[in-house]
């Protein structure tokens, strides 16, 4: 629970967000109104919602936190206006429309947690027809930057402190999406909105963007820092932009150079950035000036694949592990008849050699049950 709590105090503890929503939902959620808080963590959206004057508020968090949620509304008497809903938001369902789609994913570069999909599925799925999502749209917003920080982090896997066995890391490393908090004097280019994506409408599976960066000082570019303008409510943007004066504390997105170029004051860089919907993919590309070639960057390729992957193809044959096994056997007991003590019993009667104690093998039960049973109470 300690590590739920520390992530859950982080998002609490970041200064601007919780006033900006609180801002935004006070001018769109309407007396009556239904809410579903989509990755609600430990309910403080819904909370806000209900104090809005909303008639109910579906909270759905596939971690631990929902306990919390639960928790909370039981204590502050809302139980009967809050129903916490344990699992993905994409397996769900809701029991009504809601009037209000609330979701905080939006990242460090405003996609890049997968708000996207997850807006586009609780759209189609849970919301009635005119109802409204918070955020409405992000703005995607990009620089160029010359900040040896974040070369020293693309650059780490290859860098002496690693022992040079794992230095072929090194371009995994460069083709990852880096969190930077950046300042406007990393920025060596001038910023450009990219595109926007409209949470309000279907929005294609590859999204594709592309600007010309223009340089304002001479400098080493080093890759590109990214941000989002966010747009909750009309007139209400959030923003972890390093040029804004009052940004969320949050940090920026950093996509590396391949390798780092000089530039100078009055060059263009051409940028080229495609966005898997789920945000499973970013690949871009940055045109240095002159002739130098082109430099074609993927999260693909920060991903070492093992023979998991290698079985996710089809074409090879895979076996269960001991845990696996394990789980086959513990979710086929899950029946609605037999309790958690009698489903460890059993499996210790069966699995006891597969773990290194007793104590690891209930804390597997009970860690799995969690994730995937529920206990249904009248009413
Ligand atoms: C950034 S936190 C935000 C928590 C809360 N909404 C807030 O504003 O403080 C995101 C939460 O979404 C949950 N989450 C992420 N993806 C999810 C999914 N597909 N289904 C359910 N919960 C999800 C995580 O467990 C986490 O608690």
């Amino acid at each position: 629970m300690n590590a739920i709590l520390d992530e859950h105090q982080e998002y609490l503890a970041l200064s601007g967000r919780f006033e900006k929503y609180a801002s935004a939902i006070a001018r769109t959620v309407k007396p009556g109104d239904v809410v579903a808080d989509l990755g609600c963590g430990v309910g403080v959206l819904g909370l806000q919602c209900l104090q809005a004057g909303a008639s109910h508020v579906y909270g759905i968090d596939h971690s631990g936190a929902i306990e919390i949620a639960r928790e909370t509304m039981r204590r502050a008497g809302l139980a009967d206006r809050y129903s916490c809903l344990a699992g993905s938001t994409f397996t769900t369902q809701l029991p009504q429309p809601v009037d209000l789609i609330i979701c905080d994913h939006v990242g460090f570069f405003g996609f890049d947690y997968g708000i996207t999909e997850m807006l586009a599925d609780g759209r189609k799925r849970f919301l009635k027809p005119g109802g409204e999502v918070m955020p409405r749209r992000i703005r995607l917003m990009l620089a160029g930057a010359e900040a040896m920080a974040c070369r020293t982090r693309a650059d780490f896997w290859e860098s002496a402190a690693v022992p040079p066995e794992y230095h072929w890391l090194g371009e995994h490393g460069r083709n990852s999406r880096h969190r930077f908090g950046f300042s406007a004097a990393d920025l060596c280019t001038a910023s450009e909105c990219i595109g926007e994506i409209d949470f309000r409408s279907d929005q294609p599976d590859l999204l594709s963007f592309s600007a010309r960066l223009d340089v304002t000082r001479a400098a080493r570019f080093d890759g590109l820092a990214g941000w989002f303008e966010c747009e909750l409510a009309p007139d209400v943007w959030m923003t972890n932009s390093p040029l804004d004066p009052d940004p969320i504390e949050r940090p920026n997105a950093f996509l590396s150079a391949a390798e780092p170029f000089d530039v100078t004051s009055g060059d263009v860089i051409e940028v080229t950035i495609r966005i898997r919907r789920d945000a499973d993919t970013i690949a871009w590309t940055i045109q240095p000036p002159g002739a130098a070639p082109r430099q074609k960057l993927s999260t693909w390729k920060s991903r070492v694949f093992g023979s998991l992957d290698l079985a996710a193809t089809g074409d090879v044959a895979a076996s269960l592990t001991p845990s696996g096994r394990a789980l086959g056997t513990l979710l086929q007991m899950v029946d609605g008849q037999r309790s958690r003590t009698q489903i460890e019993e059993a499996m210790l009667a069966s699995h006891a050699t597969d773990f290194a104690s007793a104590e690891q093998l209930r804390e597997f039960v009970r860690r799995e049950l969690a994730r995937n049973a529920r206990v249904d109470t009248p009413g």
